[in-house]
């Protein structure tokens, strides 16, 4: 636990399910006010009924379409209004669709660099602003991947959205550093997450997934909430630019891991 976390405000992109929901259930155990986002329809599950039922004063639910300049600044408006500030934006909010790159639509590269790309520059934007507009130091942390490093084929829009993460926030942080504004990027690995919820549906395909993890575990939600708990702590007082993977040993080409090559 974090002691200076509590009483802050955060927001959390893509906030009611699988990652972003653990980081605003571990936001709010630690005392935090958080502004919970979700696009489209809501669909209350039963870990975000739990969370709204034990903390009814402490946690907003708030419509808000990370690629809508407008709704990006409504939802920022919305944490500072009902909560009187703002400490911490978590852009969370990410999709993924698979094609060859020769057949992919074009439509579909848009989306997924609309979502992932875009949206992470909104929210930054407006993370910034509110920041700046009390003289409040702020932390910053993006949903990047181990494919922001690992090129992963037949997902060349989500590659090069997150390879364009790393660059993005290394570069605001540089930027607002001496405002003692920190940005820093989060890096999962194979996560149980609806993201991955077909995939991991399928035995052959959750071990082959499970494989190319070194220490041989897909990784739960709340080993990435950990580690942004940790970033938007003081503990991370002097962290900034950073990629914190969380990846069980990923990215570290895991076909040499028995001295093969
Ligand atoms: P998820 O599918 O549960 O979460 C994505 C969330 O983003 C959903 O709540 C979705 O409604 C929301 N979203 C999509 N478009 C949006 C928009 N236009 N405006 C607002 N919200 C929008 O899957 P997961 O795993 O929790 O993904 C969260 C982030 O973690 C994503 O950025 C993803 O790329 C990243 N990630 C996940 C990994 C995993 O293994 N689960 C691995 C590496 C990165």
């Amino acid at each position: 636990m974090y002691p200076d976390l509590k009483g802050k405000t955060a927001v959390v992109t893509g906030g009611t399910t699988g990652l972003g929901l653990a980081i605003v259930g571990r936001y709010l155990e630690e005392g935090m006010n958080v502004v919970a986002d979700y696009v489209g329809e809501l669909k209350v599950t039963d870990d975000l009924k739990a969370l709204q039922d034990k903390y009814e004063n402490t946690l907003i639910v708030f419509q808000a379409d990370v690629t809508s300049e407008e709704e990006i600044d409504a939802l920022s408006k919305e944490a500072t209004d009902k909560f009187g500030g703002l400490d911490v934006w978590v852009n969370n909010a990410g999709i993924e669709k698979p094609f060859p790159t020769a057949e992919m639509p074009y439509d579909e590269w848009q989306k997924v660099i609309n979502v992932n790309l875009n949206g992470t520059f909104l929210g930054t934007r407006a993370a910034l602003r509110a920041f700046e507009k009390n003289f409040n130091k702020g932390s910053i942390i993006n949903m990047s991947s181990v494919h922001q490093q690992i090129p992963w084929p037949t997902f060349a829009h989500y590659a090069a959205s997150k390879g364009a993460s790393k660059l993005f926030t290394e570069t605001v942080a540089l930027e607002y550093a001496e405002k003692g504004i920190r940005v820093n990027n989060i890096c999962p690995g194979a996560i149980d997450t609806p993201i991955n919820a077909e995939k991991f549906a399928d035995p052959i395909q959750r071990m082959q997934t499970q494989s190319m993890v070194p220490m041989g575990e897909i990784g739960e939600p709340s080993y990435v909430s950990d580690a942004a708990a940790f970033l938007a702590s003081e503990q991370a007082h002097y962290i900034t630019g950073s990629s914190l993977f969380v990846d069980g040993g990923m990215k570290l080409y895991p076909s040499f891991q028995h001295g093969a090559g």
